[in-house]
């Protein structure tokens, strides 16, 4: 087979916060998919860059007094620790806010203007008098013009579901000023979606079969639906960060415009920067514009609409070549929980690595867990811990050692030739391997791990049955033992080959322990000549690891979420109202269908043992960046530990002294530095882009230790 050309991407995450959870789901999909391309000997490109542009970047900067730049510089510096934490083997990263992206958006927009395909028309929009600029959906609130439910944001209800644009709401405000939005009229640029070109074009490329079913079907609601495909409005008026639209001052590219034209710019730094030319003699233009060349882009189910519309119609009549396919996942919930796009959720990638859990756990389980179609996939613990332990430790790197150990001992790492002996032919590895390649390649990993560890089994079991430890001590059938253990590890040699795009790691181990080079493919047909002594491979999960795993984020986040996650199952069973998806409105509308009413009663809200406490001591913890520990005296015989993390906000010394609000029936939680017995109140915004500040409740004065608060 000819080596095939690969360009691939996953999506580019918005600079305006760290990685979360969904983000390494997506890299970890992605990068499975890329390493075994490589495996099997194709030409592979796989970049990524910071989305750098939009108004929440624009407005978390202003908020913290930094320019846009300096936040995205600073949120990029963080990035290569943690992706090659992961093993993430992007080619490149770059960025959108760079040169190579100005010229290509600023070209393509051209392109599609001289195509007759740009209008420009004037629009009335709600503007912030106040802050002095036109406002996006969700920093405007007000209530629903369905249901009535106030305070909901612009382009859809949490509480009905009802999808609307913000000029329905009634008693409009700006979320930004707290000013009363007034209408506005500006002209802006429309990408013509609707000409019928473009839908003649979109209906062939995205309903000819290229795409998975479900992500066809949505595109074919979006094209035939009743309202049929929209014009799309690619411009923002300043204060704006994004790029410039040439011969429009004042004017710059939404930056869903520029975004995804931000995959070739980062293609186009790796080309111009000499990372390609181990791989291709050509140029950048060449490659792009090359007919063998495969061009395929990973992404999250709520971009879909942004993938297979706007993207393959803005390449194509721009008189670039399109998409292959655009691979769509569902998203990672934690036990059960759905992560919210600003805040995150239980689980944090930096956290992972940084309380020095194995990336490649985590790299096996999502895997373990992906399937070829836009499924939600959840994260469990306890699911975790089985799965790891039981698959990678009791079934694969279980036959190294077990093995070895013979061969080690006995016949100084010497493999017999077991090409032709009935216990490895009766493994049939060529068919396993088909089958597994096929998987791989289809993304179904899932099973392509199930074949694996189901030939595994049957390893293990040719192992037990021939009892090598009952061989050992009869000098006769020492050639049995040989043989036998030596099948067992040519096993574990094709394990090793199947499993390395999920566990890059592990696999340079073995190739050491099984003294090969790197492996390939084909390789698992190869039988393994000598083998070193054995050394860990891989440990066991400890349980105790995933405890501290789940302790409270802080810091970045505002107080809600410093808070502990039993005090978000409180806010969400109070009815609070969740922070707002910036996309995506029928993926908003389907989280309020599953969400709490807007009211509780009184009964609930009795249920909540709210008390004034002292805090007589406050003290840093040494490990954490983000807790106080905190020293509580809430009318009891003993005073409470509680660790807080509200470190950003205040030094111990701010605190000792001062009396403040606690939850005293909170559950109490074991973490990594001791057991925290409730919760102190404090105030702080869902949405960092409107300040991370943190403020702790304050009762008036005279108020004792151990009050009810109610
Ligand atoms: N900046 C845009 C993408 C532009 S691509 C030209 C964006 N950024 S994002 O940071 O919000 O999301 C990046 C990717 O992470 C998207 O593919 C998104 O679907 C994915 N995920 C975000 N949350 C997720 C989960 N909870 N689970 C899995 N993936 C999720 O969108
Ligand atoms: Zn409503």
């Amino acid at each position: 087979m000819a080596a095939r050309r690969l360009f691939v991407t996953t999506a580019l995450p918005y600079a305006n916060g760290s990685f979360h959870i969904g983000h390494f789901m997506e890299y970890i999909q992605a990068d499975i998919w890329v390493r075994f391309q490589r495996m099997q000997g194709h030409e592979v490109h796989f970049v990524c860059a910071d989305d750098a542009h939009g108004a929440p970047i624009m407005l978390k900067a202003q908020a913290e007094g930094l320019t846009p730049e300096a936040l995205v510089a600073r949120i990029a510096a963080e990035r290569p620790r943690y992706l090659q934490g992961f093993h993430i083997s992007f080619d490149h990263w770059h960025s959108t806010h760079s040169p190579e992206n100005t010229e290509l958006s600023q070209s393509i927009y051209r392109a599609l203007k001289a195509a007759g395909l740009i209008d420009t028309r004037t629009i009335e929009q709600f503007y912030d008098p106040v802050k002095g600029m036109f406002l996006p959906d969700r920093y405007i609130k007000g209530g629903c013009p369905k249901c009535g439910a106030a305070d909901q944001y612009g382009d859809a209800c949490e509480v009905c579901g009802a999808v609307y644009s913000p000029t329905d709401l009634t008693d409009p405000r700006s979320t930004l000023s707290g000013a009363t939005p007034v209408l506005r009229s500006s002209e802006h640029f429309f990408f013509r979606l609707s000409d019928p070109r473009c839908v003649d074009f979109l209906r062939e490329w995205s309903l000819g079969g290229r795409l998975q079913s479900e992500v066809a079907n949505k595109a074919r609601e979006w094209l035939e639906g009743d309202q049929g495909l929209g014009d799309w409005d690619i411009s923002r008026d300043e204060p704006y960060f994004g790029i410039p639209i040439p011969d429009a001052p004042g004017k710059y590219f939404y930056v869903w415009l520029d975004a995804p034209i931000g995959y070739l710019a980062s293609l186009k730094h790796h080309f111009d920067t000499g990372g390609a030319a181990r791989q291709t003699a050509q140029r950048f233009e060449e490659f792009i514009a090359d007919p063998g060349v495969e061009q395929f882009h990973f992404i999250g189910k709520d971009i879909i609409y942004f993938h297979t519309l706007f993207w393959p119609a803005m390449l194509r009549f721009s008189g670039r070549k399109v998409p292959d396919n655009i691979f769509v996942h569902g998203f990672i919930t934690v036990s059960g929980d759905k992560m919210s796009k600003s805040r995150g959720t239980g689980i944090s990638p930096l956290r992972y690595l940084d309380i020095g859990m194995n990336p490649e756990w985590l790299r096996y389980y999502i895997a373990a867990k992906l399937n070829s179609h836009v499924e939600d996939l959840d994260f469990n613990p306890d699911d975790f811990v089985a799965r790891v332990n039981a698959d990678l430790v009791g079934k694969y790197v279980n036959i190294a050692s077990r093995a070895s150990n013979f061969l080690t001992r006995l016949f100084e790492g010497q493999l017999a030739d077991v090409a032709q002996h009935p216990a490895w032919t009766a493994l049939d590895v060529g068919a396993a391997s088909a089958d597994i390649a096929q998987c791989y390649e289809g993304r179904d990993f899932g099973r392509a791990l199930r074949i694996a560890m189901e030939f595994a089994d049957r390893v293990n079991q040719t192992f037990d049955t021939a009892k090598p430890w009952d061989l050992a001590k009869d000098p006769a059938r020492r050639e049995e033992l040989q043989a036998i253990c030596s099948v067992c590890l040519a096993g574990f040699h094709a394990l090793t080959v199947w499993l390395k795009p999920v566990l890059p790691a592990l696999a340079l181990k073995a190739e050491a322990f099984l003294q090969t080079g790197p492996l390939g493919w084909a390789d698992c047909l190869r039988l393994p000549r000598q083998v070193s002594r054995y050394e860990h491979l891989m440990t066991r999960v400890d349980p105790k690891l995933l405890d501290s795993l789940f302790e409270p984020p802080a810091g970045s986040a505002p107080a809600p979420d410093a808070a502990v996650p039993a005090a978000k199952a409180v806010a969400k069973a109070a009815g609070a109202v969740k922070a707002a998806n910036p996309k995506a409105a029928d993926h908003k509308a389907g989280d309020a269908a599953a969400s709490a009413p807007a009211t509780i009663s009184i009964d609930d809200f009795a249920r909540l043992d709210l008390r004034i406490a002292l805090i007589v001591n406050a003290e840093t913890v040494a490990g954490s960046e983000k807790l106080l520990r905190l020293t509580l005296d809430c009318g009891e015989e003993t005073p409470r530990t509680v660790f807080s993390g509200i470190r950003s906000a205040y030094s111990p010394e701010q605190l000792i002294g001062r009396h403040t609000v606690m939850i005293a029936n909170l559950a109490p939680r074991k973490m990594k530095f001791g057991l925290s017995e409730g919760m102190v109140l404090a105030a702080g915004w869902d949405d960092p882009a409107r300040g991370t500040g943190i403020f702790l409740l304050d009762p008036d004065q005279g108020a004792q230790p151990g009050m009810k608060v109610r």
